[in-house]
């Protein structure tokens, strides 16, 4: 039947799995955000929050279990952040982790002690009988990471693990909800740990697994009709994967009340803007306006070699372009922005959520001064949820994977002027580069991977000729948020591969070289 193939609403009893979420109380630990993603993962809908938020605050949000994040390294340090206990008091099922177990027993009437030796890394721990643990052997590897350590269980509660220096490493009182590990389970060296964590959720909270991308969809298109009514509405797209998801949300939607805007400002990389195209317009039938702008933008960057007025250049031809675009389609209402959730969240703020826009994330920079409503279908989602909503919507792999790809696009991957000649040279390495790290299945692991063109030129030898022209550096690196980075280490015959055929293909390049440094000090793009 066609009908199979839609989607199906939640059964009507059921509430959407973001109006109960596990709220994650947020006390600084560096795993706060992890635990959430790792809640999630585990198909429940999760949130950050900040440790002050109040018990009535908490009851407001029905939470169906509440987790203590990590923390700073001792409860009774002047300005430790605590919380307010009677949120334990709520009878919600709430687990302690490292520092937010310290709390747990701090509130509760355990005793938290500073250790002589504090535990870093491995340890082995030994686990009772619970329903955090059920079905699991009794002998675990757990990660490790804390000074001080609950001496005194509170009153009520069992000791349900130890570790050699940790003889309460984990506690419990089921009656009241209450859980509690010294281990992190949130992380990849503690092996069980997620099935740890999806022992709560499900066995102690009774959440239901049912955070999917498909009920990401279906929820998202009725928020976004409730929002948008039979109003009108833009989206730029930049070929990345947010702005993609984004406007295939709304236009699931709203359909043709949707148009999208796709400047191509000619920076981008080979086969990179007819594929927009293609996908949108072709395949998914989205009223999209191609704006071909290549001419106007090279005529702006023309002799201009300062990175930061590069950025500056594309940024506002890129505004003054969509805005003309955006008048010209008349009484538009709203906007579509793909404001990811960890742009918004800004843990330990007064209500742990607050608006904080990277500056970097605007979509090229989409005007901030339109009058215009914004439409954010992706605010609750992290970067792996996104893609795979995006998936779920039948988007092209290549787009649903794309690495990240910055918004001025080549101009800032030559170095010097930017004319259309140098463009020419730097896409035609480029694709060579994309094409050997794709087929050696490298693609996915490497946060980016690019050529760049510097701004000289050096002595070769092709046949018998002389030659002098451009060498291309080869960029690859590995990184978690493109705060830091490391250069990957890509496999020499690849690099071979790489350097003989750029050399043998791309005319004006006769030599390759490899960029090894990481960010800092370096930073992941050369301007
Ligand atoms: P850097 O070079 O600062 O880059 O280590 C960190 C990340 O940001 C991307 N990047 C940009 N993205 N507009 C963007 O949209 C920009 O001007 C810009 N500059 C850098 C870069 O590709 C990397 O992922």
């Amino acid at each position: 039947m066609a009908e199979s193939a839609e989607i199906l609403p939640f059964p009507a009893a059921l509430p959407a799995p973001e109006e109960r979420p596990v709220l994650v109380l947020d006390f600084g630990g560096q795993y706060s955000q992890l635990i959430a993603r790792r809640v999630r993962e585990a198909r429940v809908y999760s949130e950050l929050v900040s440790h002050t938020i109040t018990a009535a605050e908490v009851r407001a949000r029905n939470p169906l279990a509440l987790i203590l994040s990590g923390g700073p390294a001792s409860v009774y340090a002047p300005g430790a952040p605590l919380m307010n206990s009677d949120v334990l008091e709520l009878g919600i099922p709430t687990l302690g982790i490292c520092y937010g177990m310290q709390v747990m027993a701090r509130d509760l009437g355990g005793s938290v002690e500073s250790n002589d030796i504090s535990e870093y890394g491995k340890a082995e721990a030994t686990l009772t009988e619970s329903a955090l643990f059920r079905d699991l052997p009794a002998d675990q590897v757990v990660w490790m990471s804390h000074r001080d350590s609950v001496t005194a269980a509170p009153p009520g509660a069992r000791v349900t693990a130890s570790s050699p220096s940790t003889p309460i490493a984990a506690f419990e009182d089921p009656a009241r909800g209450h859980y509690a590990v010294q281990f992190h389970p949130e992380v990849v060296h503690t092996p069980e740990g997620q099935e740890i964590l999806k022992n709560f959720l499900y066995e102690v909270a009774g959440a239901p697994p049912s955070w999917t991308p498909a009920a990401v969809i279906e929820e998202q298109v009725e928020r976004i009709r409730a929002q948008v009514g039979s109003e009108r509405v833009i989206c730029g797209l930049s070929g990345g994967v947010d702005s993609a998801v984004a406007a295939l949300l709304v236009y699931k939607a709203v359909g043709d009340q949707l148009t999208c805007v796709f400047v191509d400002h000619g920076l981008m990389r080979e086969n990179e803007a007819e594929q927009v195209v293609e996908t949108f317009g072709g395949h998914f039938h989205v009223p999209l306006v191609h704006v071909q702008a290549e001419e106007r933008f090279l005529t702006k960057l023309a002799g201009v070699s300062d990175p930061e007025t590069k950025r500056k250049i594309v940024g506002e031809e890129f505004i003054r372009v969509f805005e003309e675009e955006a008048e010209k389609l008349g009484d538009v209402r709203f906007l579509v922005q793909g404001t990811l959730y960890s742009d918004v969240i800004e843990s330990g703020g007064d209500d742990g959520v607050a608006a904080k826009i990277k500056s970097h994330h605007n979509v090229g920079g989409l005007p901030d001064d339109m009058e215009m409503d914004l439409v954010e279908p992706l605010r609750l989602l992290f970067k792996d949820e996104v893609r795979r909503v995006g998936e779920e919507l039948g988007m092209p792999e290549r787009m649903v994977w794309r690495q990240p790809f910055p918004g001025p696009g080549l101009s800032i991957r030559i170095i010097g002027d930017v004319t259309k000649e140098r463009l020419d040279i730097l896409r035609a390495a480029d694709v060579v580069l994309q094409e050997e790290i794709r087929r050696a299945g490298l693609y996915r692991d490497l946060w980016q991977s690019f050529a760049v063109l510097p701004a000289i030129k050096s002595v070769g030898v092709q046949g018998d000729e002389r030659t002098y022209a451009y060498p291309v550096v080869i960029r690859a690196v590995t990184s978690e948020d493109a705060m830091t980075a490391d250069w990957a280490r890509l496999p020499y015959d690849v690099l071979e591969t790489i350097s003989n055929r750029i050399i043998n293909e791309v005319p004006g390049v006769n030599r390759v070289a490899l960029d090894l440094s990481s960010k800092p000090p370096a930073t992941i793009e050369w301007e």
